[in-house]
């Protein structure tokens, strides 16, 4: 029976394990029968208290035998003290309960804040690990359909069952959502009564002789309208960041128009978590962008060597866990990290219907009333074409778009070498200034900052011998049979953080900026059109987490980022920060 060291309390009582799971939270909140007549295309459960993971199989479960086509479950969890993905092995193998092989698959190392785990087409787990009223503070919370306490006993861990969370429970909840748990201590029922909830005590399990049924009055708040999902979708620019967007959509059954001129494609890219000093949002968000790319694409899992000082890499493991992390002796070991074949980024375009992908240039992105004008030249096409959608996510970094052209974007052209040696090496990527990719079928060396380079994208000489040389430093004995030049362009912004959210209406921006009056948060953004672009080097670390991030909120769905992380995002930052007032809309 595991315990909890903090608390002195045990995960579940010694009689009941599941079966009293399933009588306190499943059954005690009528799931069964409310996922079979379920109306709405999704439902959304909050657990205090993730623990093993048992309450979300049970409810997996129950929800994939009912749930309709189209219908997707997100169910929120905080954790604030994971076990070990090790010690979740061990204990489900013990444990009859259907799916868990799954959980252990997408269960990530413990890097705290949100992680968005797809376990199932139909059922997306969003595990939040640390504390649940940080996340509670947030306020970024909506439309809960029902709620699980099971955070340990009321008296061995006040914090989670007091009036301040159990209030902010209630404002997240939608009017007749319910609430189960096993306590029936009397300050818990006094403070789900001052939150709003009714409560009821109803026949525990086995020997325990009551438990706590609590639900919302039908009229107490609207909450948040869902979204009607969008019939029409476009995506401007099919490159890295594009096709993760389309990834992200055909996730909840969206096939989107994607046009594209032709960007760079490369035959692998590195995925490298980048971790400063101290852990900033920026580093957070590679941590949690590198576990989101892990488990939704095909990473070549070998690890990422990236070359440091002793001093500096003592100070970063310093705030790391070691199954993120290691000391390999000239540098840090990063477990997640490793490559992905350009063939496994782009997948989606070979599934795409040849009608889906529209070669050519967008000229403009036009919001106008409920539909966003979409003006494109075809690739081989005199005159242009003018189409009409829902939904459209910008990502191509063209600041001749009206929408993008008060972004601060900076191309920066660059150039990879893959080179076939005589012999392989097994090991990890090797970061340190360039990377080197160990590839089965050659070594890929990327890649070079060519500032000075403006326009034309043909190989340069000196930028070949420069890789080169790189390569021959770190495999002195390996002997160079041919050598392949690519160049492309990355986007970088003044920040060296990626755009993405929703547009502002840069109009109503400038003229907020300009008021000294305005205290409250800028608040005008579009929600038709996202933003994302700006990933610099770091378009596999970041461009699936971000994707998710922007398809999530522009239909509503439970967020993806946490609000600082989400705020360092932001396509409106660059102004809101100069006049000293960069939050984001309530
Ligand atoms: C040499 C080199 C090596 C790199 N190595 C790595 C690596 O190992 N790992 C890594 O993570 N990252 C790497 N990068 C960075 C990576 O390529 C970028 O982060 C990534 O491509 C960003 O994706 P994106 O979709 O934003 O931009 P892009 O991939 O550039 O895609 C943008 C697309 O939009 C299209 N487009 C632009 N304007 C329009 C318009 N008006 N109408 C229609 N289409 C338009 C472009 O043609 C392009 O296809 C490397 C970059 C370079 C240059
Ligand atoms: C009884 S266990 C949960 C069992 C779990 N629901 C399951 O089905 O396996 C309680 C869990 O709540 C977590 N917890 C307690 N207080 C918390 C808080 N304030 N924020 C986040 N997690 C908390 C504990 O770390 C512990 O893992």
């Amino acid at each position: 029976m595991p315990q909890a060291r903090r608390e002195g309390d045990i995960y579940w009582s010694f009689t009941g394990g599941l079966d009293e799971k399933r009588h306190v939270y499943i059954e005690g909140n009528g799931l069964p029968e409310r996922f079979s007549s379920l109306k709405q295309s999704s439902f959304q459960v909050f657990e205090l208290g993730f623990g093993f993971g048992l309450n979300f199989l049970l409810t997996a479960s129950a929800w994939s035998h009912r749930a309709q086509p189209g219908q997707i479950l997100h169910y929120v969890a905080v954790e604030r003290a994971p076990v070990a993905p090790a010690d979740l092995r061990r204990l489900l193998q013990q444990i009859t309960i259907s799916n868990k092989e799954r959980l252990t698959q997408i269960y990530p190392a413990p890097v705290a804040g949100l992680h968005t785990l797809w376990f199932q087409p139909n059922v997306c787990l969003h595990l939040y690990l640390g504390d649940a009223r940080s996340l509670l503070a947030d306020g970024l919370l909506h439309n809960i359909d029902c709620i699980f306490l099971d955070g340990f006993a009321p008296i061995r861990n006040p914090d989670a069952w007091d009036p301040w969370v159990l209030k902010q429970l209630a404002l997240a909840s939608r009017s007749g959502a319910t609430l189960c748990t096993y306590s029936v201590a009397g300050h818990v029922r006094r403070n789900l009564q001052a939150a709003g909830f009714q409560i009821q005590r109803r026949p525990g399990y086995g020997q325990k002789r009551e438990m706590l049924h609590a639900s919302l009055p039908p009229d107490t708040h609207e909450g948040t309208p869902l979204t009607v999902a969008p019939v029409s979708v476009a995506v401007i620019g099919g490159g890295l960041a594009g096709h993760q967007v389309a990834r992200a959509l055909s996730r909840r059954g969206i096939q989107p128009t994607i046009f594209d001129d032709g960007g760079i494609r490369l035959p692998m890219y590195a995925l490298s978590p980048q971790v400063a000093l101290n852990v900033n949002p920026e580093s957070r968000l590679s941590l949690l962008g590198t576990q989101f790319t892990n488990n939704h694409l095909d990473v070549q899992r070998i690890g990422l060597q990236r070359k440091m000082s002793s001093g500096r890499r003592q100070r970063v493991l310093a705030s790391l866990h070691p199954d993120v992390a290691s000391d390999c002796g000239n540098g840090l070991l990063y477990t997640h990290g490793g490559f992905l074949y350009g063939k496994d980024l782009f997948t989606d375009e070979t599934n795409t219907p040849d009608n889906r992908i529209q070669r050519g240039q967008v000229l403009d992105v036009v919001e106008q009333s409920d539909r966003v004008v979409v003006t494109f030249q075809p690739i081989h096409s005199p005159s242009t074409q003018i189409d009409n959608f829902d939904h459209v996510y910008i990502a191509a970094p063209d600041r001749a778009l009206t929408v993008l052209s008060p972004v601060p974007l900076t191309p920066v052209w660059g150039q990879s070498v893959v080179i076939q040696a005589d012999s392989t090496i097994d090991g990890p990527v090797i970061a340190d200034g360039a990377s080197i990719i160990p590839g089965p079928d050659g070594f890929q060396v990327s890649a070079t900052y060519d500032r000075d380079r403006h326009s034309q994208s043909d190989p340069r000489y000196q930028d070949t011998e420069v890789l080169v040389h790189h390569f021959r430093r770190s495999h002195p004995d390996t002997r160079v049979q041919s050598i392949r030049a690519i160049t492309g362009q990355r986007t970088t912004t003044p920040d060296r953080v990626p755009v993405a959210g929703p547009a502002p209406d840069w109009q109503a921006l400038g003229a907020y900026c300009a008021d000294n009056t305005q205290t409250r948060p800028f608040q005008n953004y579009s929600d038709r059109i996202g933003l994302l672009t700006g990933f610099g080097s770091h378009g596999t670390t970041l461009a699936p987490l971000l994707a998710e991030f922007l398809v999530a909120s522009m239909m509503k769905e439970p967020t993806v980022l946490t609000r600082d992380l989400m705020t360092v995002l932001l396509p409106s930052r660059f102004l809101l920060r100069q006049v000293g007032r960069l939050q984001t809309p309530l």
